[in-house]
């Protein structure tokens, strides 16, 4: 579904990205992992347009997307979850749902309001409250909930649960499993190797702008010098 072949970034004269290869597989649950600052929401940013890369390949579907404008690619089925959530603080919940809500896949059976709150139905309650009221498990089910709504076929998530208290969090990962179990492809950034362990199929860890290790669960979980090395625990 998606395909990253040798994806390098710059930022100005300073390159980010050297060279990053990974698929991820429809219906899949990937991770993107990696200490601060070696390229995690670079790729992420890259794979939407809204960093452009500076060479490589990015396929979706078949589809180039380096060179593509950040709006035809979310056109394309992906939705961004992104780092720091970005609600629009002066509006409301319900208006943060509906902004960006488009269908421009036809998806025959898409996403509604209601839908969304039947996944997190405690944002049902806070309909009106405007978007710089909500807490930050309300702001991060609010942005999950404003992606599923513009319909993609591929989620991507860029710190799922930051911040969070853990009971949320739990909330946020069996969404998540929800839809996946539903058929929805998930890219993921987080820090809760634990809880992305159970929901992932495969794991990609960047080092320094290069995917250096990748696996399946249960490799990730045997191989303790990997994890060591590049991710600390
Ligand atoms: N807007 C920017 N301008 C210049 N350099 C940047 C910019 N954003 C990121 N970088 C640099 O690019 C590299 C990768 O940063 P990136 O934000 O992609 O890392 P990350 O893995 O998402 O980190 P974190 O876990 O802290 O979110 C870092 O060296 C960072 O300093
Ligand atoms: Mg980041």
């Amino acid at each position: 579904m998606l395909e990253l072949k040798g994806l390098t970034t710059h930022y100005g004269t300073s390159q980010a990205l050297f060279g990053v290869d990974m698929t991820l597989e429809a219906g899949q649950v990937a991770t993107l992992l990696g200490r601060n600052g070696m390229g995690k929401t670079t790729t992420i940013n890259s794979i939407m347009g809204i960093v452009p890369a500076s060479g490589g390949s990015i396929r979706f579907e078949g589809q180039e997307l380096v060179g593509r404008a950040s709006f035809r690619t979310a056109n394309l089925g992906l939705g961004l979850v992104p780092e720091g959530r970005q609600i629009f603080p002066n509006l409301s919940l319900m208006e943060n749902l509906i902004a960006t809500a488009s269908n421009h896949l036809g998806l025959a059976d898409p996403w509604t309001v209601d839908r969304v709150f039947a996944l997190f139905p405690e944002l049902e309650t806070r309909v009106g409250s405007m978007g710089n009221l909500l807490s930050g498990g309300e702001q991060q089910m609010l942005a999950i909930g404003r992606a599923l709504m513009t319909n993609p076929k591929l989620l991507i998530l860029d710190e799922a649960t930051e911040g969070l208290a853990p009971l949320v969090r739990q909330k946020i990962w069996s969404a998540l499993t929800e839809i996946r179990d539903q058929g929805m492809s998930i890219l993921v950034v987080d820090k809760n190797l634990h809880d992305l362990m159970r929901i992932a199929d495969r794991h990609f860890i960047l080092q320094r702008g290069r995917v250096v290790w990748n696996g399946r669960s249960v490799e990730l979980d045997a191989d303790q010098e990997a994890r060591q090395k590049y991710l600390g625990f």
